[in-house]
């Protein structure tokens, strides 16, 4: 199942740490938040090496729909009630500079990775209210947004927000061609973070700055970002034979579908659902794919499956990333995190938000996307609602399971492990790792496969 920007990339293959080393930045994790920070740190005259487990661009880039926008869903609004406007301010420019920033390094670098500014979509099929107050706030903060009750999509629609000069490319052809710049070490897995040193098979790396950017941070104590966070799935398909659209869409209805248009083909995504939280394990499985294939046909008849993919991203309480330091206790890690659906822009955020903390330049935006910003009513919600599901994954760890060959037990925290009947893994309700037949892990924040039956 590989995605769309997988079939015609080739990254250069790097080698692994050859032995110890000490530089002034580690950064963990090959993705696009990784990379970029990298980059940006030694744009700013700071080396700093990253650590790859796998290869580079090997995680969660390469199964993004790759939409580059301010446009997080209904935000705004939200953002402005609970944060206030001055913090809301921040989201926005921040996001609006990381699509800016984007155009400005790919015309600068001569990156042919497909940039386009598009605009991006919220539609509803059934409702105004919310579309209506999301232009209103989203046009406070200085956002190109008009309400709409029109657009292309082959359905009609109640309205739509349109944000104007958003963008998309293609991922993995901008990762590889900003990787060339950069000291990446693949095939290296971080082990252990004890102070400035991190431990590896390899060999340990010694820095005065160590940034977390490998999606969920493995390190459970100090941060406690496995209780801060949850992870949930979600599934595209790209359709040949469908329409184009220029837009980006997304719908907020409780079925509401992402629709974006990739050369000749149409990824359309759904079916998002907390991960481990998979529906019965109906004969044939693969029912979330069929779901989705199901409203292609009604949507765009006539069109074809030409592949299909899914992305895993990471949920923070109050629906707003991680982006600064890791935790009082450590004030020289800095982790990115819990991006939501929102991994390409927020990576670019990341990256300019920790380069300036490192470097010990002021950045007035990063107040918003600070893991230490304050609790809301709404993330103390959702504290209980992870919490239960927490509880009720370490309460089943004892049920005997269908699996011959591996004990189903969550080697993160113990959890009990759900069959993924769609994509034949073994995932995690608690915190969201995933492992296959065999056991091996998938996604973390585990570190360590399963444990086989004897
Ligand atoms: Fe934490 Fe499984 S991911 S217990």
């Amino acid at each position: 199942m590989e995605s769309v920007w997988m079939e015609d990339t080739k990254i250069r293959t790097r080698e692994p740490l050859p032995g110890d080393l000490e530089v002034p930045a580690v950064v963990i994790g090959a993705g696009l938040a990784g990379i970029l920070t990298a980059y940006y740190l030694k744009q700013a005259g700071i080396r700093a090496v990253v650590l790859e487990t796998d290869r580079i661009g090997s995680g969660q880039t390469k199964n993004t729909t790759a939409k580059i926008t301010s446009q997080h869903n209904l935000i705004y609004a939200r953002l402005i009630r609970t944060f206030g406007r001055r913090m809301a301010e921040h989201y926005a420019s921040a996001n609006e500079a990381a699509i800016g920033e984007y155009e400005r390094l790919i015309a600068e670098k001569g990156i042919r990775c497909d940039f386009a500014r598009r605009p991006a979509y919220l539609y509803s099929r059934t409702g105004t209210g919310l579309l209506a107050r999301e232009t209103e706030a989203a046009q406070s903060l200085g956002i190109q947004a008009s309400f709409e009750t029109e657009c292309e999509l082959p359905f009609p629609v109640a309205g739509a927000v349109r944000f104007g000069r958003q963008a998309s490319f293609h991922p993995l052809k901008f990762l590889a061609a900003l990787a060339e710049e950069v000291e990446v070490y693949e095939q290296t897995k971080a082990l252990k973070v004890e102070g400035r040193r991190v431990e590896t098979a390899r060999g340990w790396v010694t820095a005065e700055h160590v940034v977390f950017a490998a999606h969920f941070p493995f390190i459970n104590v100090p941060g406690y970002y496995f209780a801060r966070m949850y992870q949930e799935r979600s599934y595209v398909v790209a359709l040949e034979g469908a329409e184009r659209f220029e837009g980006m869409y997304l719908g907020i209805d409780r079925d509401g579908l992402s629709f974006r248009t990739c050369g000749d083909l149409l990824l359309l995504g759904g079916g998002s659902h907390r991960t481990g939280r998979n529906k019965g394990d109906r004969a044939g499985g693969g029912c979330r794919y069929g779901e989705l294939l199901g409203r292609a046909r009604e949507i765009c008849p006539g069109s074809r499956e030409a592949l299909r993919w899914s992305a895993q991203d990471c949920m923070t309480l109050d629906g707003l990333p991680y982006i600064g330091r890791f935790s009082r206790r450590r004030p020289f890690w800095y982790v990115a995190t819990g991006f939501g659906k929102w991994g390409m822009t927020t990576a670019m955020v990341s990256a300019r938000i920790l380069t300036a903390l490192i470097g010990g330049r002021e950045c007035p935006e990063a107040d918003i996307f600070s893991p230490q910003r304050h609790f809301t009513a709404q993330a103390a919600k959702e504290l209980a609602v992870h919490g239960a599901h927490t509880v009720k994954g370490l309460a089943k760890h004892l049920l005997p399971s269908g699996n011959r060959a591996i004990v189903p037990n969550c080697p993160h925290m113990g959890c009990r492990l759900e069959r993924n009947p769609d994509e034949e893994s073994y995932d995690c309700p608690c915190h969201g790792s995933r492992f296959d037949r065999e056991g091996h892990l998938m996604d973390g924040p585990a570190q360590t496969d399963c444990r086989r039956k004897k």
